[in-house]
């Protein structure tokens, strides 16, 4: 499908969309390119953690901002659903899903996702091959448009998202630098994630707002296409403190640790 207006050229393909939006980073565009448990955090480990960490928290925020199609918020539902239970990640859900893109976030709203051959391995590797039990599949297939500037085309089958797993997650189109202001402050597990370049003149003062819902009780986790542009990863600062078990994560521990040269060095074990 090829919408385009006045403003803007959509080229919305299934999982990839790129946007030009002027006066942004990124040769002046903003793209909401996602994939299923995207490689730049540790799924398992990382889960474990938290599972620990909030063993006795009756209710924990969850959010992915700048969530694109919902790939990143259903893979952390999916993950929580495999290890406890849909009883027992109960206080996990809804997952808040925030975008200001509209078209991204109504067509996520339908319910349908259009996945990849390697969508489908990471699912199956994450949640004990069950992806049947979260995507009903269809017989519908097709190539991608060029992805990314190159001429390299994904084969996508459209799969229709099962009421168990839509249900956890609820999708909200909103700019996050005012949705910042209306989060709770305390027991938040915010996922903020490979878009920190697009949020460029605003990232500062977004960092210093997130921060104030960040208690010594939540976290935050960014992505590697953040690396330089996250106000975080450059030095410590707006009180977060850089994880060390955990690569990409923040936390208000009061540690002062900052790993300046990590940030440059992204090789990082799956698990
Ligand atoms: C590359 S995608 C990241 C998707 C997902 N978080 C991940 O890591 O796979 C970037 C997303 O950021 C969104 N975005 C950029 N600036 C934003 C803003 N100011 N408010 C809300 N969403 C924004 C875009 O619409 C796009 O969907």
């Amino acid at each position: 499908m090829r919408i385009d207006n006045q403003q803007s050229t959509i080229n919305f393909k299934t999982s990839y969309r790129k946007v030009i939006k002027p006066g942004y980073l990124m040769g002046d565009c903003y793209e909401a390119s996602t994939c299923f448990f995207r490689k730049d955090i540790q799924w398992n480990s990382f889960f474990n953690h938290i599972i620990e960490k909030y063993r006795n928290t009756q209710k924990i925020n969850v959010f992915s901002l700048a969530s694109s199609d919902g790939s990143e918020a259903y893979s952390i539902a999916m993950l929580l659903i495999s290890k406890l239970g849909e009883e027992g990640a109960k206080k996990f859900f809804p997952i808040i899903a925030v975008d200001f893109d509209k078209t991204i976030t109504r067509n996520a709203r339908k319910g349908f996702m259009n996945l990849s051959a390697d969508d489908e391995l990471r699912i199956n590797k994450y949640t004990g091959n069950k992806l049947n039990k979260f995507f009903e599949r269809t017989n519908r297939s097709f190539l991608s448009e060029p992805m990314g500037g190159s001429e390299t085309r994904e084969l996508l089958t459209k799969f229709k998202t099962r009421p168990v797993l839509q249900d956890k997650v609820v999708f909200i189109t909103e700019d996050l630098n005012t949705y910042v202001e209306k989060m709770p402050d305390k027991n938040n597990l915010i996922f903020c994630r490979n878009c920190w370049p697009y949020l460029w003149k605003t990232s500062d003062e977004f960092a210093q707002k997130l921060s104030q819902k960040t208690d010594k009780n939540s976290y935050l986790v960014v992505g590697n296409f953040d690396t330089l542009c996250c106000p975080m990863n450059l030095k410590n600062c707006y009180g977060f403190s850089m994880s060390k078990d955990f690569q990409n994560v923040f936390d208000k521990s009061g540690s002062g640790y900052h790993d300046g040269m990590r940030v440059f060095f992204h090789q990082m074990a799956e698990d």
